[in-house]
């Protein structure tokens, strides 16, 4: 037993913001951006919010799996930039689009949290508790990005991107790893509330992004071929078997380091984050979508998806289309 998706959706805000007006806060340049990261424009909220867009999403993938959503028994959502501590975004999606029956709750897990949302589901599924789950990734990032700092509001992008996934007999999710590295959390870090009550003198944190690229680059390059491996040998697959690798969005070189690494040629690495940059745990089903309403996802074909971030978080997972 195992769950398949049937149904993928998107939403993005409706500002889109070139290079060339980032240049016009930051010293930077649309070179600059495009040869580092391939990151041509992202979109970014002009008052829609992690809720409004998961939502949005949420309908297109029902719409696109010919779904109710009445019918939906699990609701994931996976955020790390929530407008509310609560109530949580789930249980705000399950409101707006009229998914009474579902339990609804969200997952942090930044970059992968679509990835371990997915996981999650599986194993309810797996379980035989649900039958089947609407998972959104969503984000506004562009809240908790400095934008006065070229190293990190240069990257960022907001959207939600969604799947339906249901109980299957055969094919689906065939194998799935997921690690998690807490040494490492300073190397991508945000701040949230601040402690501030009247007993408290210590210092105030960063409330925004602050990272170290570098770090970041050599950890996603090293780990995900390995994670991606991992997956197959339990999928009892093997790299050259799989079509299409749909990687978390980060930048252009992270993916070709990845491809370099795993032998495999560039153009099974599809990528969108020139059009929308790093949306996090939006990345993944946004480009799914994008991937499934071009056509170019075939029935009975093997992917893999991974997702690799703050956390330190990644993992990875083998599907048949
Ligand atoms: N425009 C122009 N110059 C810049 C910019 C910018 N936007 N940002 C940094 N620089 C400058 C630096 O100040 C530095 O100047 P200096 O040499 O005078 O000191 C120079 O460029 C080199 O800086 P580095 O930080 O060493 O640049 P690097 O080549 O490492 O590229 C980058 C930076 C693109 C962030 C790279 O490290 C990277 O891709 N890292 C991966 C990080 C990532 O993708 N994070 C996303 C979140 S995590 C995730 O999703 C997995």
């Amino acid at each position: 037993m195992s769950i398949r998706i049937t149904g993928t959706g998107s939403a993005l805000p409706g500002r889109y913001v070139t290079n060339e007006e980032i240049a016009g806060l930051v010293d930077t340049s649309d070179e600059w951006i495009r040869e580092r990261t391939g990151i041509g424009g992202r979109y970014v909220s002009v008052g829609e919010t992690v809720a409004e867009l998961a939502a949005r999403a949420c309908v297109s993938a029902l719409e696109n799996a010919e779904k109710e959503a009445g019918e939906v028994e699990l609701l994931l959502v996976a955020t790390c930039s929530p407008e509310d501590t609560t109530p949580c975004i789930a249980c705000q999606v399950q409101d707006k689009i009229g998914a009474g029956n579902a339990v609804a709750f969200d997952l942090n897990a930044a970059c992968a949290g679509f990835l371990f949302a997915l996981h999650t589901a599986w194993a309810y599924v797996e379980a035989g508790i649900y039958r089947n789950a609407l998972i959104v990734g969503s984000e506004v990032l562009s809240k908790i990005v400095d934008w006065e700092d070229r190293g990190t509001c240069i990257l960022f992008g907001d959207g939600a991107g969604a799947v339906y996934v249901e109980k299957c007999e055969s094919g689906g999710v065939l194998g799935f790893v997921q690690h998690s590295d807490g040494s490492r959390g300073g190397v991508l870090a945000c701040g949230c509330r601040q402690i501030v009550n009247p007993y408290f003198s210590g210092k105030a944190q960063n409330p925004y992004i602050r990272m170290d690229g570098r770090e970041i680059f050599t950890f996603a390059v090293r780990q995900v071929p390995m994670a991606v491996e991992e997956a197959l040998d339990r999928a009892g697959l093997t790299v050259p078997e799989v079509e299409l690798f749909v990687l978390h969005q980060a930048n252009r070189r992270i993916i070709e380091g990845i491809a370099r690494r795993l032998s495999v040629s560039l153009e099974k690495f599809p990528m969108n984050l020139q059009k929308v940059g790093n949306t996090s745990s939006a990345a993944i089903p946004l480009l799914l979508d994008e991937l499934n309403r071009e056509g170019r996802l075939r029935e009975g074909m093997k992917l893999v998806l991974s997702g690799f971030g703050a956390g330190l978080t990644y993992g990875a997972c083998v599907l048949e289309w």
